[in-house]
């Protein structure tokens, strides 16, 4: 074969592999943090025009936002990477759910799971997107994807419903796919996870969905197969871990704090330890966001009704309640809680974490309430979770800026750890002359530094220097 023809041959092989191994139209439905950061990875670890990836949600005002290349959310790197993949025509927003669900090979229901009041888990919203679903399904065959958090064994009604309300004429496959991202890095956790789990029980699935994750299988991330059954498991073992390891430095830190030991050296020394690691070891004020809360207590729920106690995980969750409070009761070292009613005190962090705007579970909201009981005047200042605080509470004093909050402030609480709040001009704040209390439940501030200026201040498990 002359040179030529063999170098158009071989592009054309490698064109044709390209489209014909991902003919996939894949629907998302949910647009929140799971559904929108999977849908715009997906299309996004993509040749061009290999895939359309539609993101779906009964929301009509956030479908419309989407579609102008609004983001709802705060996440890093969200927004240019969405605008990216619709310019290149691979990722679309709609509330057509009915339309697009007939014309996907492979759905993704990834929406909210909440806690209800009694601690269970709330899967009306998993219901109604799965009801909705699978009465459209078209496709033959067709995957269904499960990212929504979904209580152990709820895969096993999931094949029920399926069976009594899908076209019988469709073969509807399962596959239980968790999602490991963090709020904050979900960008990076997606497109360079630490694994892929993928559960199912039929060999069909799981092409369909090594198809999907295809371009990153080629990159060398691991992918685990397993039943359907133990990929449920492995979502809420890891999230209950990690609580249990938050909850555990937290009580080695209060425990540095009586001791004089400094915990950044103790976290340090064990994460030395290959078994144990470095990562998850540094002492806040408690874990919040819509994960670990909610699923410590999820899994809780479910082993209360199988019977099996999960003592870890319920000392894990009294301990985070415990913490969340720490900051409010190292403030009152400094000033009893007789003598807050008329004090500013000024919260940096709002947020349950750095580089999100959630606020859900974030240890601002018991602080918050603890402090107005006493009469304290609360001025916050978050960079991006204003506006969620104020749906919430509209009668403390929003600030424009971090110097703005800590104006006249008898106090400061850091709460997130935000970098601004890392490199505020700490020596011009000591200059004001007042003496302000700091208390860093983050340990983002050095506490020589404050020592020398002169500050009254307290972190998390650090020790007092003089
Ligand atoms: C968590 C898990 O880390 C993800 O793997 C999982 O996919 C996600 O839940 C989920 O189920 O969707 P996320 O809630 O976004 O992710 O946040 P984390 O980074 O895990 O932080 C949780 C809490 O622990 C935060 O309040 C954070 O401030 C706190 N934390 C974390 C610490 O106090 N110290 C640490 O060393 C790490």
């Amino acid at each position: 074969m002359n040179k030529n023809i063999k170098y158009f041959f071989l592009l054309f092989t490698t064109f044709s592999f390209l489209i014909l191994s991902n003919p996939h139209t894949v629907s998302v439905i949910g647009t929140g943090y799971v559904g929108l950061v999977t849908g715009t990875c997906i299309a996004d670890i993509h040749e061009d025009n290999s895939l359309k990836v539609y993101c779906l949600d009964i929301d009509t005002n956030k479908i419309e936002a989407l579609q102008k290349g609004i983001i709802p959310i705060y996440e890093p790197g969200l927004s240019e990477i969405v605008q990216k993949n619709q310019a290149r025509n691979m990722l679309f927003f709609s509330n057509a759910i009915a339309e697009k669900v007939a014309e996907s090979d492979i759905i993704f229901i990834a929406v909210g799971t909440p806690t209800a009041a009694d601690g269970s888990v709330d899967l009306s919203y998993f219901y109604s997107a799965l009801e909705q679903t699978v009465k459209n399904i078209k496709c033959n065959p067709t995957t269904l994807v499960l990212k929504s958090t979904l209580p152990i064994g709820t895969v096993q009604h999931i094949l029920g419903f399926i069976k009594k309300h899908a076209d019988p004429s469709l073969t509807v496959h399962i596959v239980s796919n968790p999602e490991f991202l963090r709020e904050g890095t979900a960008i990076n956790d997606t497109l360079n996870p630490d694994r892929i789990v993928i559960g199912s029980n039929t060999p069909d699935a799981v092409r369909a969905i090594q198809d999907l994750y295809q371009p990153l299988i080629r990159k060398n991330i691991p992918v685990l197969y397993t039943d359907l059954a133990s990929a449920e498991t492995i979502k809420y073992a890891s999230n209950n871990f990690l609580a249990v390891k938050l909850s555990f430095i937290n009580e080695i830190a209060n425990l540095c704090d009586k001791t004089g030991a400094n915990i950044q050296l103790v976290a340090k020394g064990i994460g030395m330890d290959k078994r144990i690691g470095q990562s998850f070891l540094s002492p806040g004020p408690g874990f919040g966001g819509s994960c670990l809360p909610k699923d410590t207590l999820g899994l809780l729920s479910t082993a209360q009704a199988l019977g099996v106690p999960l003592l870890t995980v319920q000392a894990a969750v009294k301990a985070n309640e415990y913490q969340q409070l720490m900051p409010y009761r190292k403030l009152k070292e400094f000033i009893p809680s007789n003598e807050l009613a008329g004090k500013t005190i000024a919260l940096l962090g709002l947020s349950f974490k750095a580089n999100t705007d959630d606020i859900r579970y974030s240890a601002a909201l018991p602080i918050i309430r603890k402090l107005q009981a006493k009469g304290a005047h609360v001025h916050a200042f978050d960079p991006q979770a204003m506006q969620h605080m104020k749906n919430l509470f509209q009668e403390i004093t929003y600030c424009e800026t971090s110097y703005e909050a800590i104006k006249n402030a008898d106090a400061i609480l850091i709460l997130t750890e935000w970098d601004e709040f890392k490199h505020l001009e700490y020596e011009k704040i000591k200059k004001r002359g007042k003496n302000i209390v700091i208390i860093d439940s983050r340990n983002i501030v050095d506490s020589c530094t404050l020592s020398k200026l002169g500050f009254l201040h307290a972190g998390i498990g650090i020790p007092h220097t003089e």
